[in-house]
């Protein structure tokens, strides 16, 4: 982390893991950082315990919707009611397992800045792509998608985190040359629409990120912090990534 304006963000991304075991386990054992903004993304039904501790929670997906009949959906108020800050968006197991095309995930981001939460908005590319040579092509698609609908203010209060689709839950990290490229793709790109909301805004990256990867990750000067999956369910695995990105 080389740019001091930027505070170092860290986000563990539960997936659909956890019981009230490790939430209590969590609740008791994790310590805050105060160099680092750490948030805890479990599955909704774990939110309440968190906001009880006193953790900063986030969603890991929402409806663009208000209310109304959408079974098994939860709106970006009810997560605001529930103690969110945070909405991941755009996962690439929402995109690619529910169907979330760009236009979705760009009406998603509007809606949650929409409610006063942050988005952690999610690009990156599938492992053809990247070895075909479309990175770019296909995150800046990804990411003019959400500047159509949003506008450029939504730069200042998004997050963004680049998570190629190949290192995520393989084991098979980004190194951080690539990650970094991709970082400064990403910051060029937003700040052709805003140069001091992108020299702002915290670039996550997420793919494989453990104890033992983390340091180099962060060391570059565009990743401000990462998205953390499988790490993030082990208390002292994240404990260290926090303390990695700090
Ligand atoms: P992983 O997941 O750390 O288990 O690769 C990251 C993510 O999907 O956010």
């Amino acid at each position: 982390m080389t740019n001091s304006q930027r505070k170092p963000f860290v986000a563990g991304n539960w997936k659909m893991n956890g019981s009230n075991e490790l939430v209590e386990a969590f609740c008791s054992k994790l310590l805050s950082n105060p160099a680092v903004d750490i948030v805890i993304c479990p599955p909704a039904v774990y939110l309440s315990k968190f906001s009880q501790a006193e953790f900063t929670i986030g969603a890991q997906n929402a409806s663009e919707f208000a209310s109304g009949a959408h079974t098994g959906e939860i709106s970006l108020g009810m997560f605001a009611e529930a103690g969110c800050k945070y909405v991941i968006l755009g996962h690439s197991e929402r995109r690619e397992g529910h169907y979330e095309s760009n236009e979705v995930v760009a009406r998603k981001v509007k809606a949650t800045i929409a409610s006063g939460l942050t988005p952690i908005l999610c690009v990156g590319e599938p492992l053809d792509v990247r070895e075909s040579g479309g990175v770019f092509d296909f995150i800046k698609a990804q990411l003019d998608a959400v500047a159509h609908e949003c506008g450029a203010g939504y730069i200042k209060n998004s997050v963004v985190a680049y998570e190629p689709i190949w290192a995520i839950g393989t084991g098979k990290t980004a190194s951080p040359e690539q990650a970094q490229e991709v970082h400064a793709f990403i910051r060029k790109e937003l700040a052709a629409l805003d140069a001091s909301a992108a020299a702002n805004i915290r670039l996550l990256y997420g793919g494989s990120v453990n104890a033992a990867n983390a340091n180099q990750l962060f060391a570059k000067t565009d990743i401000d912090g990462g998205l953390i999956g499988g790490a993030s369910l082990k208390i002292e695995d994240f404990t260290t990534i926090c303390q990695a990105a700090s």
